[in-house]
């Protein structure tokens, strides 16, 4: 195991007389309490001269007037800008090596037809990984050739699909479907574009990763020499092996994903000199050219001040680096690469808008080791807000970290550890667990919360009968939905009795 970034371990301001002892040790007090972190917001959030929070110009207030809370507020011109730095770094990077990058977009991390319009706008191809996100690039009519497929559990009708839009690649995650592909381009009389999905026993856990010979998970093909029936065969191999046994299927290359929120290049740079070992040994065996790599997303963003992500052109520099010395090392002509960034370019981009609704201050027993005798307490407000984990559901489900800032105004008082929760009936309903706020935070008070563009809107429910909140584009000074809010209607739509009646 290498540990790669573990900066939450490291106290910011140890000294500072009002921090509370039941704030986590990397939380620091705010110098400022009404101060933004740049690298949590997208580029066009300021505060006005009267202290409000404004997105491209446009005052919190207003987009609440218009559209209500919670609210997904998305900077069109930050998503934009993050797209084009990463296929620009990525393309600089790796222009003498192999041309340039195909860098497509994560549709999972949030999709829908405007997004999609301008990953295309932007020079930028499009990753999808279910049927519905095929139909949502469909209607935003984006070319086939520029989409990628993938799924562990691609139904017969998401193949059929996939080459009804001339796909520009499927990517196969294991033998069996490999040979469904090929039965159903066969049946069908045509080829199927195919990237096999291979596991290269690097494995990548938010700040740092982990090396292994095997994995034992869902996706993938493994590349350990003894994971199936032939002897001494790797899935990985048998798949390429049946790949260009099949007439109806064109292997185009190898693709691999270590994981999400990756601040450091050297797990990227492992993968790639794995399946870049794996690449010129299949080339040699089968007597083939697999003419792409694609090395994944997973392209870390800070969510928290103590994040430190590294600019793209940082990453593509390691990565190229790696690429070109493995390549003349194996004497391969380098494969055309492609990356899968999804979060770095959507996360940054979006921050919700909550109303505080229910302030309450519980009395909690002090840590031990800062307490230094029995019966202390200290105090954590909890900050109730209007929506919760139907809207983000990351905290409950990784435990992840978020920030919050008041943005409805500024305010003199004095930071105070806050933990903003939602309104749903559950404890660990919680939005941020940690975050100093101002003292006199008020009902009617609006929050917001950055970094929420990617797998928030996405994994969104409808948990206690909540409509899921819509979400707002801004740029050069107005906003528009991109997709709207759900009304109650919407929620009683589907339920037959109603229906019915
Ligand atoms: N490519 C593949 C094959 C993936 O599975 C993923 C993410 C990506 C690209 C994009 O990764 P990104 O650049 O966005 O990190 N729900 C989790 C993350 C799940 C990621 C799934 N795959 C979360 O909220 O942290």
């Amino acid at each position: 195991m290498i540990p790669v970034n573990d900066s939450k371990s490291v106290q910011q301001n140890p000294d500072n007389a009002t921090a509370s002892p039941l704030a986590p040790e990397w939380l620091a007090v705010p110098a400022d309490v009404n101060a933004l972190h740049a690298p949590m917001w997208a580029e066009d959030v300021h505060r006005t001269g009267d202290g409000e929070l404004a997105i491209d110009g446009v005052p919190v207030s207003e987009l609440k007037a218009q559209f209500g809370s919670p609210l997904f507020v998305m900077s069109e011109g930050d998503f934009r800008a993050r797209a084009r730095s990463f296929k620009d770094a990525f393309d600089r990077a790796f222009e003498d090596i192999c041309g340039g990058v195909d860098v497509y977009y994560a549709g999972k991390s949030f999709l829908c037809t405007a997004v999609a319009s301008w990953v295309a706008e932007e020079g930028l191809r499009l990753d999808t990984c279910s049927g519905g996100e095929l139909a949502v690039a469909a209607r935003a009519g984006i070319d086939g050739g520029n989409l990628g497929l993938h799924g562990n559990n691609k139904s017969d009708a998401e193949i059929n699909r996939a080459l009804d839009m001339k796909l520009g690649r499927i990517v196969v995650d294991s033998l069996d479907e490999l040979e469904r592909v090929a039965k159903i381009a066969s049946g069908r009389g045509e080829t199927a574009k195919v990237m096999l999905r291979l596991t290269p026993g690097v494995h990548a856990h938010t700040h740092e990763f982990i090396a292994t010979a095997h994995e034992d998970q869902k996706f993938g093909l493994s590349m350990a020499g003894d994971t199936t029936e032939s002897a001494g065969l790797s899935a990985a191999e048998e798949a390429v092996a049946a790949a260009t046994s099949y007439s109806n299927v064109e292997l185009l290359g190898l693709h691999c994903h270590i994981g999400s929120q990756i601040f450091e290049p050297d797990g990227f740079a492992l993968a790639a000199e794995k399946l870049l070992g794996f690449l010129a040994a299949m080339q040699a065996k089968y007597s083939i050219v697999l003419p792409e790599l694609d090395l994944g997303g997973g392209y870390g963003i800070a969510y928290t001040p103590v994040d430190t992500p590294r600019p793209p052109a940082e990453i593509a520099q390691a990565m190229a680096a790696v690429v070109r010395s493995k390549c003349a090392e194996l004497g391969i002509t380098p494969p055309r690469i492609s990356i899968e960034p999804g979060r770095a370019i959507v996360g940054p981009s979006t921050f919700t808008l909550y109303e505080v609704g229910t302030l309450k201050t519980v009395r909690v027993d002090a840590p031990a080791e800062a307490a230094g005798k029995e019966n202390v307490t200290f105090p954590r407000r909890y900050v109730s807000v209007d929506g919760g984990m139907s809207d983000n559901a990351r905290p409950v489900l990784y435990d992840a970290d978020y920030s919050a800032i008041l943005a409805s105004r500024i305010s003199d008082a004095a930071p105070q550890l806050s933990r903003v929760v939602g309104k749903h009936c559950e404890s660990g309903d919680i939005v941020v667990r940690d975050v100093y706020l101002p003292e006199d935070v008020a009902a009617g008070d609006l929050l917001a919360v950055p970094g929420t563009g990617a797998y928030c809107w996405a994994l969104s429910s409808n948990y206690n009968y909540l409509a899921r909140p819509g979400v707002v584009a801004v740029r050069n000074g107005s906003a528009r939905l991109i997709v709207r809010g759900e009304t109650e209607e919407d929620l009683l739509n589907r339920d037959m009795g109603v229906a019915n009646v």
